[in-house]
Order: C-alpha cells, then structure tokens, then sequence
C-alpha cells in the first residue's frame, strides 16, 4: 500500500497474522541523520498496554533495521524497516471469515479477495500502524532538527471530554507531559473516562473518541493552492489510519457557524512577528501554513470487534445470522491511535518541507 505524498514515498507491506509487517521508505535524502529516539518513542506508545482498554496481544515490536540506514545515516534511496509478528493467533478469527465482523474491513475485503483475505483484519488491522509509527518517526525527528515539534493528545472518549486546544491554549510541554500520563490527556483527572471505558468493556462494547494533534513553530508559506494545500496532504495520511472517520482543522465544522467578524484570524505584530489573534483556521490558509500552530481534531470510530451480540449475514449459506466476537481487542482504540495521528501529521508536514528543498 503505497503513499501518495508528493516528494518522500511510504510503503506500508505485511498483514496481521503474517509473518511480518514493515515499510519501505524513499525521498529522505542521503546522508540525512536518523534518529531512533522519535522512532521508539512512537512505537512505545502505540504498543499495547496492561491498561483496561488494550488488546491483550502483547507485540514486542522491535524494528529490524534491514536495508537504508547505517550508523544513523540514510545510505541509499531506499529505507526498509521490518517488524515481526510474534503472537499471531490466527484461530481467533476461523470462524469469521464467513461472517464478517459489522463496522470492520471483512466483507468488502471478502468480495474484494475472496480466500486470500487473511485472518485478524489482514492488511486493514490496527497493527498495520506500526510501520506509520516507524516511518512517521523519522520524519518527526527530521523536523525536530528544524524545531518543528508535533504533539497528539485525548480530547474525548465516548462523548466525555478532556482539555480540547478549542478552550484553552496548550504548550507542548503540556502534551508531552500528557504521555506520561496513562491515558494521554490534558485534563487534570482521568478517572471519568476510565471509568466509562470499564463499564464499555465489562459490557462487552467499545468507545471511540476524539485526538488533538498541533504543530508548533511551523515556518511561514509551506505549502500551496489546490492539491498541494497542507489541510488535504494532512487528510490523506491520516485517512490511512484504521477507524479515522473524521478530520477537522482549527474551528473546523464549528466555523460554519460563525460570521466573518467573528471567525476571520486577525492580524496583530506581536514581538516584530506577525500573529493571529484568534487561530479559528487552525494554522493554515490558502492551503499554507500562516506562522501560527496548526491545530487539528480527528475523529476515530469505537472498535469494530465487540462481544456484543450483532446481527450480521452467513455468507455460505446466504442467510442472516448472528455474531458475538471473541479474540484480543481494544475496547477503546483511541489510546492506542495518538501516537500514530502524531506519524501520520509527521509524514505529511515533512513532505510539504520537501517542497522547497
Ligand atoms: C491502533 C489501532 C488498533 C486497532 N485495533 C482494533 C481491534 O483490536 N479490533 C478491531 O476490530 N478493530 C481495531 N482497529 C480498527 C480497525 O482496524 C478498522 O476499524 C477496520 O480496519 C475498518 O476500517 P475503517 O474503520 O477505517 O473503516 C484498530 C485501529 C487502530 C488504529
């Protein structure tokens, strides 16, 4: 599954329960410095946890550094990372593969691939976001060098909200402080939320939820008009990740609602640079960035797999039926998804960078 970014190209390879899953990298320049730091951080983070809402697939997922990078430097025009499965567990879904799961990839999948398709999600599971996590971890150190900083946090988690950037101003020392947190949240006690994913996995359901992602010290101008705005360079990559239905920049739906005097970011010098008063645009216009932090919401589904009785259809038999999914699932994916809209904004910005190398 090839990006389609314009200057750097990410492919995505492998499957849930194959042997492995990785990426192939190229347009990182040679000679470019790589740092693990932003890679593991990533992967740290993403990787499943004892917590209440996290599949109880324990993936040591440990990159194997295979072909591209050699004592921390690009070395040819190909960067190729693996990761291998270790726990695949691919009886879980036997008997699903003729009843597909309501709200998951299996039944176009189905129709798409017929036998080929693989159990656990094949090529649609969630831990296909590994490799975004390793590909988006070098571009986010990448753009460290040139102070570009991005952080992700929890807004929201089944309708319950957390400190939002849409009613208060964040710091980046705010969000990384977040991380350290069990649940990356702004708000000064998780408990609420927590407890409302308890009650969703004890009910044998699931929640989604809302995750905030900034880019602090964007410079000026990166960029352009139509297809080369940043909003859909940045939509496009974060619509690669599993059970992302949603995206909005700065005030996003919530401008619609506003008169011009009251949405319009107003110029002001501040310091000798031009800021906004207001950043209701969320850091870009003209499909470029305007100096303030660019700010965005992406809205990620409940988890598809639940013990809940669904009705769903027989495929063999061509009748309706029912399905209660057993198997190791999050009950919350949101979590689990922060650190990889972090790659995902990442592999976007540092491309729209590459524009004017
Ligand atoms: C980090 C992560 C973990 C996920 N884990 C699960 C899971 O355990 N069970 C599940 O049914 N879906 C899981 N998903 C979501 C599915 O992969 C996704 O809903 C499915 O492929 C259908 O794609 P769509 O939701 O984009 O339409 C996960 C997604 C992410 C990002």
């Amino acid at each position: 599954m090839y990006s389609n970014f314009k200057n750097i190209k990410v492919k995505i390879y492998g499957a849930s329960h194959a042997d492995e899953i990785g990426v192939f990298l190229t347009g990182v320049p040679l000679g470019t410095d790589i740092s693990r730091n932003e890679i593991d951080n990533l992967l740290d983070r993403r990787r499943s946890s004892k917590s209440v809402w996290s599949t109880s697939r324990g993936e040591a997922d440990e990159p194997i550094f295979i072909k591209g990078i050699e004592n921390g430097k690009v070395v040819s025009e190909e960067i190729h990372i693996a990761i291998k499965n270790k726990t695949a567990k691919k009886s879980d879904y036997d008997n699903l593969i003729k009843k597909p799961r309501p709200s998951h990839a299996d039944y176009p999948a189905m129709v798409k691939d017929g036998d080929a398709f693989l159990s656990g999600g094949g090529r649609f599971s969630g831990r296909m976001t590994a490799p975004i996590c390793i590909a988006g971890g070098i571009a986010k150190g990448l753009l460290e060098e040139h102070g570009i900083k991005i952080g992700a946090y929890i807004a929201e988690i089944g309708g319950i909200s957390a400190v939002s950037y849409k009613n208060q101003d964040i710091r980046y020392e705010d969000i990384e402080k977040a991380h350290s947190k069990n649940l990356s949240i702004l708000s000064d006690s998780d408990s609420e939320i927590t407890e409302e994913i308890v009650r969703a996995k004890e009910e044998k359901d699931s929640l989604g939820g809302v995750i905030e992602c900034i880019v602090y010290n964007m410079p000026v101008g990166v960029g352009d008009a139509l297809y080369d705005g940043i909003e859909g360079r940045i939509a496009q990559s974060i619509f690669a990740i599993p059970a992302v239905k949603g995206i909005e920049f700065g005030a996003g739906f919530d401008i619609s609602k506003m008169k011009g005097s009251k949405a319009n970011d107003a110029y002001q010098y501040k310091d000798g640079n031009v800021v906004t008063l207001t950043n209701n645009n969320g850091g870009i216009t003209g499909g470029m960035s305007n100096g303030m932090p660019i700010t965005l919401r992406v809205a990620i589904k409940p988890t598809p797999s639940i013990g809940v009785l669904q009705n769903t259809v027989d495929l063999e038999s061509k009748k309706n039926t029912t399905i209660e999914i057993k198997g190791r699932h999050d009950a919350c994916i949101v979590p689990r998804a922060v650190p990889v809209v972090e790659a995902a904004v990442a592999l976007a910005i540092y491309d729209c960078m590459l524009d004017n190398a």
